[in-house]
């Protein structure tokens, strides 16, 4: 497209509506302010923010917003003839759902970061997008400004994509490295993100891997063409894990993480999100603090990383600035990135995935233990990789790396374990990940 300097011709105007200005609302209507020459000089457009819709209009904006531009009426920004292209970033599933829809039934392509949303009903909305012919784009809503879903869409679309593994939940990861670097209890570390602002106002989406979930199932999605919903995600948290276990982990040289795990086997695609031992040399152990970063793994291109913020106001922002500018060029264009329809895809349940274990087994420090409990492992076909005592007497414990073994057939192993008369107790339990 030739540049056009002339931002008053009705061409190069596209006029948006935004749907919610808060972190990350304010951030974009700032950087469509300040790189709106260059977008420009680069695409000929004029991206020019109309329509601004708020909950509480009295409340004060860190943005400048010329009058008459706030609204409470989300579902009139939508509707209003001066608006060509909407974004939301309300979050929720609604009203942000019905604006969506109503939205793109009006042909106005859409950029969401709503990663809730996405993950709850993503084919109705791609569907809905299909018929309008319109884009629906969603960068920012995993991984915040990491570019993971036009890499994996677009990049990567001739790639048989086997596994896509992921930490991509900053509160997590940043409560997982005080907890490892400085000794600080989860709970401190907790209130520590909090107060940073990385963590979402009910903690429990984050710590408990709904939020890490949700980003899962889009990514399913996305890598393998399967209609996958946050409810199919198997997930665990992160909140039972003890500053033992990250001792424990770092001693037999590996580091703590919560996971989003994405696979594809035999046609059917597992997806989970739990904690997982990282061997301290893979590339996802060295990702520290409140980043995140997504590794990829692919038949024909190996081993990939991105790495990034994944949360922010400003890091989120761009990412919704280059949907929003892909949109907007794609709409004067009069063409759109289809996502094409997803198929369906069994879901293969946790019992029926296979991982690598840590297991922390408390005994009694006597002849014969030892056979005893490796005999409960090989009566479930659960084969021990390494296995150390750590303590002596009472305080005697055995710890266990297995090879890779079915959920199941671990579930009953540790069942018989607990039974027998040579075991205290078995503490935690937790999935190897990434071990060559
Ligand atoms: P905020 O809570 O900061 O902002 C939400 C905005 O939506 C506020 O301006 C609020 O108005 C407005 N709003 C809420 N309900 C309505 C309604 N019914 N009608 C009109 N406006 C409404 O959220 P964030 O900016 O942090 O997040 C926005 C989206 O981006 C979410 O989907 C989130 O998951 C996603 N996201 C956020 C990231 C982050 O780091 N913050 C990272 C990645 C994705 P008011 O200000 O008046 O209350
Ligand atoms: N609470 C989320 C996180 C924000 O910590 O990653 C981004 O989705």
């Amino acid at each position: 497209m030739a540049p056009v300097t002339d931002a008053g011709t009705i061409e190069s105007r596209v006029r948006i509506g935004v749907l919610g200005c808060g972190n990350v609302g304010a951030a974009l209507i700032q950087l469509i302010a300040d790189r709106g020459d260059d977008i420009l000089a680069r695409t000929g457009l004029r991206l020019e923010v109309t329509r601004v819709a708020v909950r509480n209009t009295a409340k004060a904006r860190p943005v400048e917003l010329a009058e008459g531009v706030v609204t409470h009426d989300a579902g009139g920004v939508v509707d209003d003839p001066d608006v060509d292209l909407v974004v939301e970033v309300i979050g929720g599933i609604e009203p942000a759902r019905t604006l969506t829809l109503d939205a793109l039934k009006a042909g106005k392509p859409v950029v969401s970061a709503n990663k809730e949303l996405l993950a709850s009903m993503g084919a109705e909305i791609f569907d809905a997008a299909d018929a309008a012919g319109v884009d629906v784009l969603f960068e920012a809503a995993v991984a915040g400004a990491i570019p993971l879903i036009r890499p994996l869409r677009e990049s990567l679309a001739g790639e048989r994509i086997t596994r896509v593994m992921g930490i991509v939940n900053g509160t997590t990861n940043f409560i997982l490295t005080r907890m490892t670097e400085d000794g600080t209890s989860y709970q401190e570390a907790l209130a520590e993100a909090q107060s940073l602002g990385y963590a979402e106002r009910d903690p429990t989406a984050d710590v408990e891997g709904f939020d890490a979930g949700a980003k899962a199932a889009i990514i399913a999605m996305i890598a393998f063409g399967a209609r996958v919903v946050a409810g199919d995600v198997y997930h665990e948290g992160i909140s039972g894990i003890t500053p033992a276990d990250i001792a424990f982990a770092r001693h037999l040289g590996y580091v703590v993480k919560l996971l989003a795990v994405v696979e594809e086997l035999d046609g059917e695609i597992a997806v989970r999100v739990h904690p997982a031992m990282v061997p301290s040399d893979h590339p996802l152990a060295s990702v520290r603090e409140s980043f995140n970063a997504v590794f990829i793994e692919g038949d024909a291109v190996g081993d990939l990383m991105l790495y990034g913020r994944g949360a922010g106001g400003f890091p989120t922002a761009s990412a919704v600035l280059g949907d929003l500018i892909d949109a907007a060029v794609n709409l004067r264009k009069g063409s759109s990135a289809h996502i094409g329809r997803l198929g369906a895809a069994r879901i293969r349940p946790i019992d029926e995935v296979r991982s690598g274990y840590y297991l922390n087994v408390e005994v009694f420090d006597r002849p014969g233990v030892l056979a005893a409990v490796a005999s409960v492992f090989g009566e479930h076909g659960v084969s021990i990789r390494s296995m150390e005592q750590e303590g002596l007497g009472d305080e005697a414990r055995l710890i266990f790396i297995t090879h890779e073994a079915y959920e199941r057939d671990v579930a009953a192993t540790l069942h018989d374990l607990k039974n027998l008369d040579v075991v205290g107790t078995v503490g935690s339990v937790l999935r190897v990940v990434g071990d060559h």
